[in-house]
């Protein structure tokens, strides 16, 4: 942990979209704070690298991998309407791979200052007080965390 007495400055927000409810809230909260703090705002939507029988090189038949792909550029495009019916401008970004692990390692390499997410997400296991990527990211993320509920 840092012992600086340094101001804390919030340049960059992380928002971690899966096209859930909770997600979206994660954006509007992000909408809230961003702009009063000076702090880019970017959405960040992971296709899930799936376990699949197809192979991934056959484009007519790679079915699993297309579909994830075009999901999460819709993904993407709903979650910067919501920022921009908040008047909000952002960035965004699509990655592939294991969700936890691409959140926290992006967050980490581009120094964001806070990632913002959902306690749960489009599986919503209701016996879950939060959802497994929420809890590994705010396990394991070397930034603060906020989980919106
Ligand atoms: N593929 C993903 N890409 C980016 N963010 C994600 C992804 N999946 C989940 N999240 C984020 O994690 C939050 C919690 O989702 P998750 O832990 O997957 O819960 P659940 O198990 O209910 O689906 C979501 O609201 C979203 O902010
Ligand atoms: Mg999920």
């Amino acid at each position: 942990m840092s012992e600086s007495n340094e101001p804390i400055t919030i340049k960059s927000i992380l928002v971690a979209v899966d096209g859930s409810a909770y997600a979206e809230k994660a954006v509007r909260y992000a909408c809230a704070m961003g702009p009063p703090l000076g702090a880019e705002l970017i959405l960040l939507h992971v296709v899930p690298m799936v376990v699949s029988a197809t192979p991934y090189h056959d484009t007519v038949t790679d079915q699993p991998f297309v579909s994830l792909q075009n999901l999460g550029e819709d993904i993407l495009d709903r979650a910067k309407k919501i920022a921009a019916s908040c008047g909000c401008e952002v960035t965004d970004l699509l990655s592939h791979g294991d969700p936890a692990s691409q959140i926290i390692d992006i967050a980490s390499e581009r120094g964001i200052s806070m990632i913002i997410m959902g306690s749960r997400g489009v599986s919503g296991l209701k016996r879950l007080f939060t959802g497994s990527i929420s809890d590994k990211v705010s396990k394991n993320a070397s930034c603060p965390v906020m989980i919106v509920r």
